[in-house]
């Protein structure tokens, strides 16, 4: 009677398989951020609307590849750096030996993170005014006014803030020796997004050898070409399921060619493989 049913069956099975898996890709969290808008903030906006400006601005700059926002959860959450939740609660008369003032605390956390370390963390956080945030004055402003709103009123307008030194744009670090790539890994602040360690996720993908091997493998690069062209053009091709545009994409210019040969070698042959 029905003539299509016979052929149609052994298909159903096909379907939910299918279906499952449209279903699982649509489920799996969607990481990528959008890339960076330059916001127009004028000098007219409240604390309050800033701090609201302030709010997407940390969503979009990859602030929360590291920092949750949880209230609640202690100082040290769950992200690689401290809960921002209550930070302008407990940070209202600044640090000890540095900043006596919310406001200034928060510039100089965002201008220069490695300044005053919070307790029990590294100095991994890029500066905001560099890659990957590259916060401009007034978004800089908006970010403080925001981080205010978490356990306090937000008081600043933009010219409130002291501006970032000239030097604050670039994370240059101070003569990264090539005779030494370990060391410019740490340096680099790779370190604080990359782990060596096979299977072990921070921010970014583990560069272990074989990591790095099979990564070159699907894009079909040898594993030199590949990192050579991770590090100073990360947008050429970016990993699935890791946040996008968050690795800074100017290390191109923060290494010359002998440092940036030497930090591939180095990765490429750790443990003696290649
Ligand atoms: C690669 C990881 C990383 C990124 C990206 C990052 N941070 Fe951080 N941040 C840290 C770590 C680790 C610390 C603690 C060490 C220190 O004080 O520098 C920190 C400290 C801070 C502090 C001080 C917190 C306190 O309890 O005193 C603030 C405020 C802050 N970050 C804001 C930001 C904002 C805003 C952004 C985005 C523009 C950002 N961070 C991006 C890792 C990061
Ligand atoms: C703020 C975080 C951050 C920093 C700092 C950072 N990276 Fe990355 N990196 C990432 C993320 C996220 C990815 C994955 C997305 C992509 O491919 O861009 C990545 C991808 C890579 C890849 C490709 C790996 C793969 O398996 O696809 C290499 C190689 C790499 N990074 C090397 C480095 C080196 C070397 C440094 C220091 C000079 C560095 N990264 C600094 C976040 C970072």
């Amino acid at each position: 009677m029905n003539r299509a049913l016979p052929y149609a069956t052994p298909l159903v099975p096909a379907f939910v398989v299918i279906g499952f898996f449209v279903w699982f890709a649509n489920w799996i969290p969607q990481t990528r951020w959008e890339p960076p808008k330059v916001q127009a903030i004028s000098a007219a906006l409240t604390p309050t609307e800033l701090a609201e400006v302030g709010r997407t601005i940390v969503r979009q700059r990859g602030c929360l590849a590291c920092h949750t926002i949880e209230p609640g959860a202690g100082v040290k959450g769950g992200g690689r750096g401290p809960n921002l939740a209550g930070v302008a609660a407990r940070r209202a008369q600044g640090v000890k030996g540095g900043p006596g003032n919310l406001v200034d605390y928060l510039a100089q956390a965002l201008y220069e993170p490695g300044a005053y370390l919070v307790e029990g963390y590294a100095d991994i956080m890029p500066p905001s005014m560099a890659a990957p945030a590259s916060l401009g004055y007034e978004e800089a402003v908006a970010v403080i006014a925001y981080l205010q709103s978490l356990g306090k009123t937000p008081t600043v307008k933009v010219g409130d803030v002291p501006r970032p030194a000239a030097g604050a744009r670039s994370a240059q670090p101070a003569g990264v020796a090539t005779s030494d790539p370990a060391a410019m890994f740490a340096a680099l602040a790779c370190n604080g997004c990359h782990s060596l360690k096979a299977g072990e996720t921070l921010v970014g993908p583990a560069l272990d050898a074989a990591g790095i091997k099979q990564a070159a493998a699907e894009r079909g690069m040898g594993p030199e070409a590949f990192l050579m062209e991770s590090i100073v053009d990360p947008k050429a091709y970016e990993r699935k399921g890791f946040p996008s545009g968050v690795m800074p994409q100017d290390y191109g210019t923060r290494m010359n060619a002998m440092q940036l040969a030497a930090l591939v070698r180095h990765l490429a042959a750790q443990g003696g493989q290649r």
